[in-house]
């Protein structure tokens, strides 16, 4: 908790116009002037990219955002194990608590990090499992539990999240990976944005924006 307090006074709240006065964070977690933080998103050890949005009441622990990535509201990633082969699952036995300290004995029992990628859409209330990879432009819907990674530009839903689609054609994904537009700066998305208004994403789109280099 402590870890918190400075973030109930941060003068980010004042001066980055997207983070919300009810939002809190721990000291070691960082984000862009250019990201939105709203009310009551709890951030525990984590890096958010630029224009990505956190949506009210998600809580993460561990996880390294990208830029452009919109986190639906009351989701949760990556909030912690415990070990499966002591006698007991209970903390209690391993770790500093608030009931009872008299058993501790600290394990090596590293947290895991969870990577969300750049352009991903995650739905409401959904659950992201630790250490798991979520691929640029990919999509989870609403209440779904991944407990795997999902490739870039897949759609995965449901419990346990499986993947039903892919948004865009193989050949235009190898593309967009490589062009990487999430990394632009301001000045070149300006540049492009008819890029950002095409209807369609084809490999001829691509050309036309992002012509091959011979
Ligand atoms: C993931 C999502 C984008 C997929 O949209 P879509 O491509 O239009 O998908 P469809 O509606 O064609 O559904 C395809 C199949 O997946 C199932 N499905 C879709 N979303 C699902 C979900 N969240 N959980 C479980 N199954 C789901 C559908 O029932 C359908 O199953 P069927 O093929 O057996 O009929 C959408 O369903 C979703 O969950 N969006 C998030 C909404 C949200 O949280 N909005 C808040 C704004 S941040």
């Amino acid at each position: 908790m402590k870890s918190y307090l400075k973030s109930f006074i941060s003068p980010k709240k004042i001066f980055y116009k997207n983070i919300s006065f009810l939002a809190y964070w721990s000291n070691d977690s960082t984000f862009s002037k250019h990201s939105e933080i709203r009310r009551f998103a709890k951030l525990k050890s984590c890096k958010i990219g630029k224009y990505s949005r956190v949506n009210p009441n998600s809580k993460f622990s561990n996880v390294t955002v990208g830029n452009f990535t919109a986190i639906g509201r009351d989701t949760t990633i990556g909030l912690g194990k415990h070990p499966l082969n002591y006698v007991s699952t209970q903390n209690i036995f391993y770790k500093k608590n608030n009931m009872n300290n008299q058993w501790v004995k600290n394990i090596d029992f590293p947290a895991e990090r969870t990577y969300i990628g750049n352009d991903v859409w995650i739905g409401v209330e959904a659950m992201i499992l630790d250490g798991v990879v979520i691929g640029d432009g990919a999509v989870i819907g609403a209440r779904s539990v991944v407990t795997k990674d999902i490739p870039p530009y897949a759609i995965a839903v449901g419990s346990p999240a499986k993947v039903i689609k892919y948004r865009l054609e193989k050949e235009v994904i190898e593309r967009l990976l490589e062009i990487k537009w999430w990394d632009f700066t301001d000045e070149k998305i300006s540049e492009k944005v008819e890029f950002f208004r095409e209807k369609e994403v084809t490999i001829d789109v691509l050309n036309k924006y992002f012509p091959k280099e011979k």
